[in-house]
């Protein structure tokens, strides 16, 4: 599959409206292109007493669980922030990006002006924590 990384662009911008953002109006999308040609969308939702919030990386994430597909199943990851600057997935994403998809899977990574750069994620956990560090 090739991907325009363009036209990712707009489908990020489109799925961005549909985040539930009334606290921090900051809206996050993700899109998980899948290599069947399928596509996985998560937004960040908010929550009233805010602990609960989700963001987009994770609701992605979890739908992917869901529908029966895994981390061999995904061809790219692209993740929206209404963020100037770079515009990056929080710990707790890192953490769950590691655990459910290959240490070696591109991220592509926008932010409201641009397309930022192309990731993998093991930039953004160096020395994760993972199941190999379980060792009882
Ligand atoms: N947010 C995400 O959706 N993903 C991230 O990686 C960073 C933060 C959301 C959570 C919250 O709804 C808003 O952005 C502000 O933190």
């Amino acid at each position: 599959m090739n991907l325009d990384k363009n036209k990712v662009y707009e489908e990020l911008k489109e799925l961005r409206e549909r985040a539930y953002a009334p606290y921090s109006n900051f809206r996050v999308s993700c899109i998980i292109y899948l290599k069947d040609g399928q596509k996985i969308k998560g937004v960040n939702v908010e929550n009233a007493t805010y602990s609960p919030t989700i963001c987009a990386e994770r609701s992605a994430l979890t739908q992917l669980i869901a529908q029966g597909f895994n981390k061999n199943d995904v061809e790219t990851v692209a993740l929206y922030t209404d963020s100037s600057g770079f515009g990056s997935p929080c710990g707790t994403c890192r953490q769950t990006l590691f655990e459910l998809l290959l240490e070696n899977q591109n991220i592509w990574v926008y932010n409201i002006n641009e397309f930022v750069g192309s990731y993998e994620v093991k930039d953004f956990l160096p020395y994760a924590f993972t199941v190999k560090n379980i060792d009882n």
